[in-house]
């Protein structure tokens, strides 16, 4: 039995900080930000709008694209580095106010490779037969722990929620190979105290290094090659790393995700946003083959190789 993803759905606050409305507040300029990183604006959740919220929209557009009602999902995965309290976790909330049975909920932290951790956890449950249906949510309120008096860190991210319900599917389809990965050596350069701290070369080398990596092992454990993927997306974090690894496979630009000029780095909610976008937009097309890989704090990293 192959696991796939069966419902998609998405949701960014309606709050929109552009490059200019930041040079406002810190000494950036738009320039800088956009040739940088790629980042043109960003959602902002309000006070109000915690990570739990985000993520109950996303989930809720997610079933219903599925088609699949409440008492069908068998399990909950929620992908976040800032869940509205350490517990209980956002999983258990969104278990209750999604009116689901008293299914597995829990909480996942890999940064921004937590979408990537969570559907290959689900995958696990689905293909071994325990479990039919599991709802996977990536999202974030960065926001709240940004250092909105630091720079180097306060451009580069934004708020969102990404969300899949993932199912068995016909043979030869869903997810194909998969890589997990973490080295906590590089914590240092990575992390949060009361907000977040990061030393911004190291991280872009690792992930140059790996998303690139990443994304040939899980074609070459598919079988595959550079030749047969349709679709690459990268975690949102920085258009020069994620062209990196657009070139590492060879691939048009126009095969590639991009969405991080419109939301910054929205860490675990970054690839599922994308997928929905895409989906949406006609770029992913029933039978594609399709490459996501992302990296982030740990450090980690995640690539999974799917067939849609
Ligand atoms: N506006 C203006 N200048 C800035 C800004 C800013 N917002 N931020 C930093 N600078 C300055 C620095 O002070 C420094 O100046 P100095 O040289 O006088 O000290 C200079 O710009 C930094 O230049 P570079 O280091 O050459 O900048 P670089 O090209 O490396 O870009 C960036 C920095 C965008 C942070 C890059 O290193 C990067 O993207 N790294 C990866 C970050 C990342 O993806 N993190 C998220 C991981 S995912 C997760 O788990 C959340």
């Amino acid at each position: 039995m192959n696991a796939g993803i069966i419902g998609i759905g998405r949701f960014v606050p309606e709050k929109i900080v552009t490059n200019l409305d930041l040079e406002k507040r810190m000494d950036t300029s738009d320039e800088w930000i956009r040739t940088r990183t790629g980042i043109e604006e960003r959602r902002i959740a309000e006070d109000n709008m915690d990570t739990s919220e985000l993520g109950f929209q996303a989930a809720l557009k997610a079933m219903e694209n599925a088609n699949v009602q409440p008492e069908e999902i068998d399990m909950v995965l929620v992908a976040t580095v800032t869940p509205d309290q350490q517990f209980p976790s956002v999983a258990c909330m969104l278990q209750e106010r999604l009116g689901l049975r008293k299914v597995a909920a829990m909480d996942l932290s890999a940064a921004c490779a937590g979408f990537m951790y969570g559907m290959v956890t689900a995958k696990q449950f689905i293909e071994t037969g325990a479990y039919k249906n599991v709802l996977i949510v990536g999202v974030e309120k960065l926001s709240k722990v940004t250092d909105w008096e630091d720079r180097n860190t306060a451009v580069l991210f934004g708020d969102g929620a990404g969300a899949v319900v993932m199912g068995p599917v016909s043979e030869g389809k869903g997810v194909l190979s998969f890589e997990l990965g973490s080295d906590g050596s590089g914590g240092k350069y990575l992390y949060q105290d009361t907000h977040i701290r990061m030393n911004g070369r190291e991280v872009y080398k690792f992930a140059v290094r790996q998303m690139g990596e990443s994304s040939i092992n899980v074609l070459e454990k598919a079988g595959l090659g550079k030749e047969d993927v349709d679709f690459l997306i990268p975690h949102q974090a920085n258009i020069r790393i994620m062209e990196a690894a657009r070139q590492r496979l060879e691939l048009p630009i126009e095969k590639m995700s991009k969405t991080v000029h419109k939301y910054g780095n929205t860490s675990a909610a970054s690839i599922p946003i994308s997928i929905v976008e895409e989906v949406e937009a006609g770029k992913i097309k029933d039978g594609d083959l399709i490459v996501m890989v992302g990296f982030g704090g740990g450090l980690t990293w995640g690539a999974i190789a799917m067939r849609w």
